[in-house]
Order: structure tokens, then C-alpha cells, then sequence
């Protein structure tokens, strides 16, 4: 592809990702933005209030020319997916191809051939719509695996700019992605950003190991030499790829959690549930790597066991609608369903009741008020590039009370190293922590809660998000002196 000229008046500053932050709802009589789901659009949404610049995503819904437009100090440029691209892009190459192959198999990834056209097609028209909002000498930051392809085709249409690209996703080890039939592709498209950001050390590891392995290039330390290539148009370029642990806004979720209407909420909660003695939560997007399977069976027998008392204990379980076409995710629906109806069948009586089950999406306070109202949080994925959701609840509790069950599976473990870690696969394994977590002394669950507020302060998404800029900038200022390693 040829460059193109700048445009006059482009931003300085742009972030890419397959959704924005706000989907167009068009069921009611008048169409409406509702906030979109997911780990991305928590963590980007307060760096893009800091640094104005454009978000350039798709609108969740399929055929819309929507025109470009502000909300909540953004300066948002949709991209129009068709019906089609939303089965064979998004359903299908992003999330039955890319999702389960990212997340150690859990499920089996599908290869079909219509669905990497449509990915590459999909890829070409976000390239093109960075390359005309982009400013001369602009700073591009590329989100997630939907969109691996747009760094390499920024780079050949704007040698002028300075590409980031940041998986929110775990990155797998090289022998499950060299299955992928467009493996080449897909690590010539991620090494056309200068700085290539992941969620773990282990993850950035596995890019570099599969860059060596599958393309031939070669690396030292985090830095990967990338040939010129004549056919893309690009030059030879140094790409670093290393880790940079996303996070939440601690001190605004730390601030909401101590409103006065928030733990009014909290309290309201708790009674509404029939005032538990312990309230346990789960809060996960209806998906299969999230292990909420394991965990309501891990539930269940306890129960039976008798370790864990109906008339004492309650579990809430919020499971965001998801991705619902999928087959799979319609599986893992009705397997929640079911086992849910199950365990509430057996040990239900009137009056009580074990598991609240919501399959719903809940503003931002009531999540809040949510996190302060429980005792345990339950993280039980089974694969998890990061879990916002697990330092979301450690933010959430000023009290520095509550214990935190984490999936030692989840990037947040690397962080919250306090949190009682577990192998949700093992399931004895994961009763025995439960009961841990429960009986766990007031001043253990304070000691630890403590120690990881602590570093959620100091690692925050600000933090992470400057430190991601700032070794961009770095890399682009030794440029000149780095096109080989
Ligand atoms: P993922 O990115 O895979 O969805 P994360 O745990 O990283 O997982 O992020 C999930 C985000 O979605 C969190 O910010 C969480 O608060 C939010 N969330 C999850 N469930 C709900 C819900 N039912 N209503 C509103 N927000 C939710
Ligand atoms: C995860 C992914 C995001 C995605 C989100 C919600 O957080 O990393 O890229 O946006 O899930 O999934 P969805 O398919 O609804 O965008």
C-alpha cells in the first residue's frame, strides 16, 4: 500500500479498538449509546478523558454510517462493520478463531478460510481510517487482538506516525499458535508497531518465542529486529515487546466506594438478599474461560458437604450478556443455567435461597456498591489475560476488609500476590480455599487486603498507561538509531 498524506487537522493522539466505548442501542423507538462491555473499554475510557484525543472502534451494531461524534470528553470515530463481517470478523475470526486459540484451547479455535478474509478486510479498513485521522507524527495505540493486523498497515501508510499496539489478551505459548494457518501473518501485522505491549512477562515471552520460531527474526532482550518488507512497504524497524499490567482507576473506584449513597446501596443489598451472614460475589461477561462453571460446582458441593451453611451464605452471581450468537457461548449459558437451577433446587427453602443469579449489565455505582457489600469475591477463569474485575474489588473496599479468591490463571495474580490463590481445576483445591477465604481472621484478610491497596495505588491504570507512552516516546526518539539491534 502507498502512503498517505497527513490530514490537516488530524489528532495527535489515537486509539484504535474494534469497539468504542459506548454501543448504539437501536431496540427502542428511539436509538440510544449504552456503555459497551468488557476489561478494554473500563481501562481505556479514563486514559482517553486524559489525553483528548480520537477513538476510532466499531458501534456494536451491524451496517450504521454513524458520523463522528463527542461523549463524555472522547472524540469518537465509528468504523461500520456489515451484517457479515459481524459473523465472519467479529464471531467468527476474532472470537471462535483467535478467543479459545489465545485462551489455551479451552474450547476448540475453528479455522475457516472466509473468516481470515474477512479479518484482513476488516483490519484494512481500520488501517485506513487511522491513516486519515491521524495527525503528522501522531502517537497510535492499536488495542487487542481483533485488530493485529492494523499495526504493520499503519506503518506502511503512515511511515510518519508512532504505533503502539497493546494485547488485552493472553498471548499463547508457540506451540498452540502455530496451529494458527495465518500464524506468519498475524506476527508480521503485530511487529509493525514500534512498541508491542502484553498483560504478563509470560505472555510477551511467548510473542518474542514464536517471532524467533515461526518468522526467523531475530531478538535481544525485549527488542526484535524487523526487516524491511518490500511487498507491505515498510522499513527495517527495532519493535520491543514486553509487559505492562493493565489496571483499574483505584483512587476514583476507592472514592465511589466511600459515597455515602454507595454503602447506603451496600447495606440495602445485603437486606434485599435476606441479610446473609456472608455474601459471596461472582462477577464475570458470560464466557467460558472465566470458570464459573468450576466455581458453582465448587459451590454446590460445599454445600452439600454441609461446610458451607444455605441459611448463612449467599452467592451472587452477575454473568454479562456476551457475545450470545456464538455457539459456545450459548453453552456455557445454559451449563450456568443449569447447574444454577440445580443447587438452588436442591438446597433452597422458603425464604432462602444460595445463589442469585442476574444475567444483566449494571451501572458503574451499583457494581461499586456490589464490591462493598461482599465478603468473598470469587475469581475463578480458567485462563484470563488480566481480570479487572479481581482488582476492581480490592479498590472497591476502604475498610481494607473482604478476601479475594483469584485464579492463578488470571495476569491479576502477578499482582495481587496477597489474594488466596487458586487452581480452579482442582476443585477439592478450590473448596478447601473457599473455606479458607471464609473463616479467614478479620486481621489475616486486613493484612492482606492492605498490602494489595497498596500497590493497586501505586499501579493504577494511569500508571499503566503513562508507562506504556512514555517507553513509545522513548522508542521514537532513538529511532534514527535503532532500524537494527
Ligand atoms: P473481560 O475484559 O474479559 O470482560 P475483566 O474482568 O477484565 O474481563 O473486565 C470486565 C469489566 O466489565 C469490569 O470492568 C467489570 O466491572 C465490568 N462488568 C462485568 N460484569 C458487569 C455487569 N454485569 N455490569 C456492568 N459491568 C460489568
Ligand atoms: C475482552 C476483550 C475486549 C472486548 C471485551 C468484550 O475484554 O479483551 O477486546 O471488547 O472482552 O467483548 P466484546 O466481544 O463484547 O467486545
Amino acid at each position: 500500500q502507498n502512503p498517505v498524506r497527513p490530514p490537516s487537522g488530524g489528532a495527535d493522539f489515537v486509539v484504535v479498538a474494534n469497539r468504542l466505548p459506548v454501543d448504539r442501542d437501536t431496540s427502542g423507538d428511539t436509538p440510544q449509546w449504552t456503555t459497551s462491555p468488557g476489561g478494554l473499554v473500563t481501562a481505556l475510557a479514563p486514559v482517553m478523558r486524559e489525553n483528548s484525543g480520537a477513538w476510532i472502534g466499531w458501534a456494536g451494531v451491524p451496517d450504521e454510517e454513524i458520523a463522528p461524534f463527542d461523549v463524555d470528553g472522547m472524540h469518537l470515530v465509528p468504523v461500520t462493520l456489515s451484517a457479515q463481517e459481524i459473523i465472519n470478523y467479529y464471531e467468527g475470526f476474532s472470537n471462535a478463531t483467535l478467543w479459545p486459540l489465545y485462551h489455551d484451547v479451552i474450547v476448540p479455535p475453528e479455522f475457516h478460510r472466509a473468516w481470515w478474509e474477512s479479518y484482513v478486510h476488516v483490519n484494512r479498513r481500520f488501517a485506513q481510517a487511522v491513516a486519515l485521522e491521524a495527525a503528522a507524527g501522531a502517537t497510535v495505540w492499536i488495542h487487542d487482538y481483533q485488530l493485529q493486523l492494523v499495526p504493520a498497515l499503519v506503518r506502511a501508510l503512515r511511515p510518519d506516525v508512532s504505533i503502539g499496539f497493546f494485547n488485552h489478551i493472553p498471548f499463547p505459548s508457540v506451540e498452540l499458535f502455530a496451529q494458527l494457518p495465518w500464524r506468519a501473518q498475524i506476527l508480521t501485522g503485530l511487529l509493525g508497531a514500534d512498541l508491542i505491549g502484553f498483560q504478563r512477562p509470560a505472555d510477551a515471552a511467548n510473542f518474542r518465542r514464536a517471532a524467533r520460531a515461526l518468522l526467523s527474526v531475530t531478538s535481544r532482550g525485549n527488542r526484535i529486529s524487523v526487516p524491511a518488507d518490500s511487498e507491505a512497504g515498510t522499513e527495517a524497524h527495532v519493535a520491543e515487546a514486553r509487559a505492562f499490567p493493565i489496571s483499574v482507576d483505584t483512587s476514583a473506584l476507592d472514592a465511589q466506594a466511600r459515597e455515602p449513597e454507595i454503602i447506603a446501596r451496600a447495606a440495602e443489598i445485603r437486606e434485599e438478599l435476606g441479610d446473609p451472614e456472608l455474601l459471596l460475589l461472582g462477577v464475570d461477561r458470560m464466557d467460558y474461560t472465566k470458570g464459573i462453571r468450576h466455581r458453582l460446582k465448587a459451590f454446590g458441593e460445599l454445600l452439600a458437604d454441609g461446610l458451607l451453611d444455605p441459611e448463612k451464605v449467599t452467592l451472587v452471581q452477575i454473568a454479562t450478556p456476551s457475545r450470545e450468537r456464538i455457539d459456545q457461548y450459548q453453552q456455557i449459558r445454559s451449563d450456568v443455567e443449569l447447574s444454577v437451577g440445580r443447587i438452588n433446587g436442591e438446597f433452597s427453602e422458603v425464604g432462602i435461597q444460595p445463589i442469585h443469579y442476574f444475567h444483566h449489565s449494571y451501572p458503574r455505582e451499583e457494581m461499586t456498591a456490589l464490591y462493598r457489600a461482599a465478603d468473598v469475591l470469587l475469581v475463578t477463569a480458567l485462563r484470563d489475560g488480566m481480570n479487572l474485575v479481581a482488582k476492581e474489588y480490592v479498590a472497591c473496599r476502604p475498610q481494607e476488609d473482604g478476601a479475594l479468591v483469584l485464579s492463578e490463571f488470571a495476569g491479576a495474580a502477578d499482582q495481587l500476590t496477597q489474594a488466596v490463590l487458586v487452581n480452579p481445576h482442582n476443585i477439592d483445591g478450590l473448596k478447601a480455599e473457599i473455606v479458607r477465604a471464609v473463616a479467614m481472621d478479620p486481621r489475616e484478610q486486613r493484612r492482606r487486603m492492605r498490602s494489595m491497596r497498596r500497590r493497586l495505588f501505586r499501579e493504577d491504570v494511569q500508571a499503566w498507561s503513562q508507562s506504556f507512552l512514555s517507553e513509545l516516546e522513548a522508542l521514537d526518539a532513538d529511532k534514527d538509531r535503532t532500524s537494527a539491534i
